[in-house]
């Protein structure tokens, strides 16, 4: 029993069938599964909007998909959901309202917190960053010295950047050209250095996004980009209105810093900082992708979120992702789940993903407050699929772990591409089909020889293959699909969450790091004394001093 009265997840009786199922399965062979349902190729498939979703290439049966569709009955995962989007404080440790997506709700939606409607105030938002992006697009809003503005520069750290930054990376091809937007966010000044050392601070726009305004390394990157300013323009005050912008939900913190309120871009608490950028925080990605192609993007993030909120459990695409997650981690024994995006535009797509899926979903200690007995958020990691397989798909392919993946493809290349670059996207495509076929069903001993291989290689040359994968294929990524993309996994997350009973939307793991790096800072620059510091920290700590001649 948990602490909250509610049988513990393991000892349910859904948990349990789970097991027996895995046991009595055995290793499942795609090549046999395959050549017993031939129809499976188009049978295990879904759409959700744009997206084309192919689990075919699973190691699960018809009943695996019952027993963990059961599993998520008696998990309640639906009655969470729509908990969450009714705006119940469902971040209990945070006593806080998940609302994301009030985000990207239509104009005339009702989505209450606390008695108030918060979608006016949603709109109003997107209709000032709107409003600011056509200036700063068109050139009305200058810098301090009347030139137009060139770069964007956002400043900001976690989901105030790795969200706007991926995004910005992968509609590249719908931005304007001539404005750049640059993305700061390590305290190590090499990061500031390179991103502004060739700007015109004339023509440099900082944005400073921080949910709380309080994150050192973002206040810390802020007050060094104000001072590069300020010694290059004249003008104080009034240069840093024309050149630094906020978004935040601490209104006293940004008068604090001396950024004008009049150019801040509110959000609020409701929103996780991992699941923001639709809000406020994309004001960078608006500027560079313009106001309509924003709203497209929040149109595919809300076709996601209705597909989650009324689809039926056997054709819900967020509920299937998080199962077959819940499947390999809980009752394979898989660590890790890699995303391999082939699009050089979803670049960034996996370490945004990291945020979302291990910050959200990293912890041990349930929603009832005790240690959780099973195993909660994978490690989630990979790059763009081509240059992953010329590196760790060798692991993938004959290595001794099992490692889920989802492989993500689009049909069309972008438009701009010349027709010479464009006919490279079969190759890239070509790649992108090859890997989950050589992954699922792999190659025998007997095919390897066959090929005249001398019998001492055939070992190393046969590939034991059924690795799972995920293919999500749509036509083109386009703003619309990439918010669908995300939309697709934050809900897979909160499926996720959910069934492990842990509180998927606070981020309690990252405190103990920042106050221990608080204490330690003045022992590097002052060499005073931290009490209880370890032996170990200590000996570094005296190291480093002496390498830095202190
Ligand atoms: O330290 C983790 C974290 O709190 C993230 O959850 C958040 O996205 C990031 O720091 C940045 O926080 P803020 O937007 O408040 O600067």
């Amino acid at each position: 029993m948990n602490a909250d009265g509610r049988t513990r997840l393991d000892q349910t009786p859904e948990w349990t069938a789970l097991a027996k199922h895995r046991e009595e399965l055995g290793n499942l062979r795609l090549r046999e599964v395959f050549a017993a349902h031939p129809d499976r190729g188009t049978a295990y498939t879904l759409r959700v909007g744009d997206l084309y979703i192919d689990y075919s290439k699973h190691l699960v049966t018809d009943d695996t998909l019952r027993l963990l569709r059961e599993l998520a009955a008696a998990t309640d995962v639906f009655g969470l959901r729509d908990a969450m989007f009714r705006g119940e404080r469902i971040n209990t440790t945070e006593d806080r309202a998940v609302l994301h997506t009030a985000l990207r709700a239509p104009r005339d939606a009702v989505v209450e917190v606390d008695g108030e409607n918060v979608v006016p105030a949603v709109h109003a938002v997107l209709d000032k960053m709107a409003s600011f992006a056509d200036r700063v697009r068109s050139g009305e809003w200058t810098g301090h010295t009347g030139k137009r503005i060139r770069t964007v520069v956002n400043v900001g750290i976690g989901g105030s950047d790795l969200g706007p930054a991926m995004a910005y990376e992968a509609l590249r091809a719908f931005t304007d050209r001539d404005l750049a937007v640059r993305f700061v966010s390590n305290v190590d000044g090499s990061d500031l250095h390179e991103a502004i050392r060739d700007l015109d601070p004339a023509e440099t726009l900082f944005i400073i996004a921080s949910k709380t305004f309080t994150t050192i390394e973002t206040v810390t990157n802020a007050t060094s980009a104000r001072t590069w300013l300020l010694n290059a323009l004249d003008g104080g005050e009034a240069a840093v209105a024309k050149h630094f912008v906020a978004l935040s939900t601490n209104a006293e913190k940004v008068a604090d810093f001396g950024i004008d309120t009049a150019n801040m871009f509110e959000f609020w608490d409701w929103v996780g900082g991992r699941y923001s950028y639709d809000s406020a925080i994309g004001l960078s990605l608006m500027i560079a992708i313009g106001p309509d192609r924003f709203r497209e993007m929040l149109d595919g993030f809300r076709l996601v979120d209705d597909h989650f909120r009324t689809a039926p459990a056997e054709s819900n695409v967020p509920l299937l992702l998080g199962l077959l997650g819940v499947w390999y981690g809980n009752f394979l024994g898989a660590q890790s789940h890699a995303v391999l995006p082939y699009s050089h535009y979803l670049s960034k797509f996996t370490a945004y993903l990291q945020q979302l899926d291990m910050e959200s979903n990293g912890k041990y200690v349930g929603r009832d407050g005790r240690e959780v007995q099973w195993q909660t958020g994978p490690v989630v990691w990979g790059t763009s699929g081509t240059n992953g397989q010329h590196a760790y798909y060798q692991l993938i392919h004959q290595g001794t772990k099992l490692i889920p993946a989802d492989f993500i493809g689009f049909a069309e290349p972008v438009a701009e591409l010349s027709d010479e670059l464009g006919a490279q996207h079969d190759l890239l495509m070509a790649n992108f089909f090859a890997q989950t076929q050589a992954l699922a069903f792999g190659k025998t001993p007997d095919e390897v020889r066959s090929e005249g291989v001398p019998e001492e290689l055939v070992p190393h040359k046969a590939f034991k293959g059924d690795h799972p994968t995920t293919t999500i294929l749509a036509r083109e990524l386009t703003p619309s699909v990439l918010g669908q993309l995300v939309a697709l996994y934050e809900h897979k997350v909160f499926v996720q969450g959910a069934i492990w009973n842990i509180d998927s939307f606070d981020q309690w793991g990252v405190e103990l790091g920042k106050v221990l790096a608080k204490r330690v800072e003045p022992a590097l620059t002052e060499g005073a004394d931290v009490p209880g510091l370890d032996a170990s920290s200590r000996a570094l700590v005296a190291t480093y001093r002496e390498l830095r001649g202190r």
